[in-house]
């Protein structure tokens, strides 16, 4: 089955899509991107996926910007024409090619623009149900992870050492001992008093859209979520863990470096941020609530 992908302004089959070998997001990672969930055939919070995009390429002096009122209408456009249900659209951004290979960037960018969509079960997949194992794997990314930038390596190498270790995911570990985020979603205990902690937002992490609505759908409900750093060995205590990214939703986490969290399956906590979460995208909670409790 062919699939409708999108490159500097035009729909094309995405096996026909082609970027040159000097564009500095392959020769220099230079480029940002967003992942935005699908549910439903409905994209969720697009606009904060969009105004972070713009944050991003801002905070590393792109000057040209892409117009969002086009980037909506290319998501909106590669949900329908893709049949897309339940998954992503992935949208990357990059300072464009110039024939060569120059560290300095150009003044006046001409970007390249890619996006496409991909099926994927996010609510109810066994991860939702059970819960993941993760590793802890150091910190070792540049300091500036608040830009959603394509330089993923370090993240790419947590998870597949993860994999290796028979681990699903990886939580990095910053060099005094506390949890930055996960390898590509934000990290949550719940403390046995029941509080539930994830880090401030700064420059250790990206500012997560699933973050910012699971704070707004528990705000709804008169839950408070605290925002400090947590070590390790405090999520080792812990209750409950979770962590939220717009691939994975709200997954409990049951398992970190082999050792149980809590009694080791999804806890009450978690499981009522996953209804929390659910309502807010207009998914029916119901269907949370026939994954158990712990
Ligand atoms: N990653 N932290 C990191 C390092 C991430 O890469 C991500 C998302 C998040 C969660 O952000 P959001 O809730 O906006 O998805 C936090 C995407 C999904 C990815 O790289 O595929």
């Amino acid at each position: 089955m062919t699939r409708t992908a999108w490159l500097n302004g035009v729909f094309v089959d995405a096996g026909e899509a082609r970027i040159s070998p000097f564009d500095r997001g392959f020769l220099f990672a230079d480029s940002v991107y967003e992942v935005t969930a699908v549910y439903n055939g409905c994209l969720i919070d697009l606009d904060l996926h969009l105004r972070r995009l713009e944050r991003s390429l801002n905070e590393l002096g792109y000057g040209t910007l892409p117009d969002p009122a086009e980037l909506a209408r290319v998501h909106e456009r590669l949900v329908r024409d893709n049949r897309l249900v339940e998954g992503y659209v992935y949208l990357q951004v990059t300072r464009g090619a110039y024939g060569g290979r120059d560290f300095v960037a150009p003044p006046r960018p001409v970007l390249t623009c890619f996006a496409f969509a991909e099926p994927r079960t996010l609510l109810d997949t066994p991860a939702a149900r059970n819960g993941i194992r993760v590793i802890a794997a150091p910190d070792i990314r540049w300091a500036r992870r608040d830009i959603k930038t394509t330089g993923l390596l370090a993240q790419s190498l947590a998870k597949t050492e993860a994999r290796r270790r028979g681990a699903d995911d990886a939580w990095l570990v910053a060099p005094d001992g506390s949890i930055t985020e996960g390898a590509s979603s934000n990290a949550y205990i719940v403390t046995r008093e029941g509080a539930i902690i994830t880090r401030r937002l700064s420059n250790d992490i990206l500012a997560g859209v699933t973050r910012a609505t699971v704070f707004r759908a528990l705000a709804a409900e008169g839950i408070r979520i605290s925002e400090r750093a947590f070590t390790l060995s405090e999520a080792h205590d812990a209750a409950e863990a979770f962590s939220t990214a717009a691939t994975a939703l709200v997954t409990p986490v049951v398992m970190i470096e082999g050792e149980p969290v809590g009694g080791g399956a999804p806890g009450p906590v978690t499981r009522r941020v996953q209804m929390a979460y659910a309502r807010a995208i207009g998914a029916d909670p119901e269907m949370i609530a026939a994954f158990g409790a712990a």
